[in-house]
């Protein structure tokens, strides 16, 4: 299972980086509006930021709605660095670029996926990625993780290449449940991610280790 970082924030990416176990990084626009990123300049340059951290795939999220505008914007998006990833939205137009990207060799994620029937459409338009939002299902007494099923057993079935990118995750749990069902990919905060280290009885069993060597070598 490959694990992205879901933040723009560098120094939590450089963390992640740091423990040896990132495969990417997904960003949207509210995440780069939370470290108070605007204006295309500054968005390149903390792209390439964010770029330079990270060995793997880097999402950057289109901001325009209509087909014209989502082309424009992921053929800039793409002449950053050969690690960003183009973040479309679920949304009709949305469908019809992630074609077009599909057919110029440019790699897309496609985000806002809540149901099925959206991700057999996005898997059928070619997308890389596709990321169903568990979290989000979950805050509406939706179980988030039997989308993520079906959409496993739906790909599985026909054998769709794009790949499930669980996102919206939001504790170790969802992390632990989407690797059981086959998730190719989780994107979720850096306090989920080293959630997965911390138990209290290796905590206990590395402090009896310490204490009985430090008795036995006085
Ligand atoms: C996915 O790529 C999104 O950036 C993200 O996972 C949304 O998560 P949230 O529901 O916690 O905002």
């Amino acid at each position: 299972m490959k694990f992205f970082i879901d933040t723009a924030n560098l120094s939590e990416i450089q963390q992640a980086q740091d423990m040896g176990v990132l495969d990417g990084v997904t960003t949207n626009p509210s995440l780069m509006a939370k470290e108070g990123i605007s204006g295309v300049e500054k968005i390149i340059a903390h792209y390439k930021a964010i770029c330079s951290i990270v060995d793997g795939d880097v999402s950057a999220e289109v901001i325009s709605t209509n087909y014209e505008g989502m082309i424009s914007e992921g053929l800039e998006l793409v002449k950053i660095d050969p690690k960003i990833v183009v973040k479309v939205p679920m949304i009709a137009d949305g469908v019809k670029a992630i074609r077009y990207f599909t057919d110029n060799g440019i790699r897309t994620n496609c985000t806002l996926i809540f149901s099925s029937g959206q991700a057999l459409i996005a898997a059928k338009a070619g997308a890389t990625y596709v990321s169903p939002f568990i979290g989000r299902l979950d805050d509406i007494s939706t179980n988030g993780m039997d989308l993520i099923e079906s959409i496993r057993v739906i790909y599985d079935n026909y054998g769709y290449e794009t790949e499930i990118l669980a996102a919206s995750v939001r504790h170790p749990m969802h992390i632990i449940q989407c690797a059981q069902l086959g998730a190719d990919v989780m994107t979720g905060p850096l306090s989920a991610i080293s959630a997965l280290i911390k138990h209290p009885l290796t905590d206990i069993g590395l402090a009896k280790f310490l204490a009985d060597h430090a008795k036995s070598n006085k």
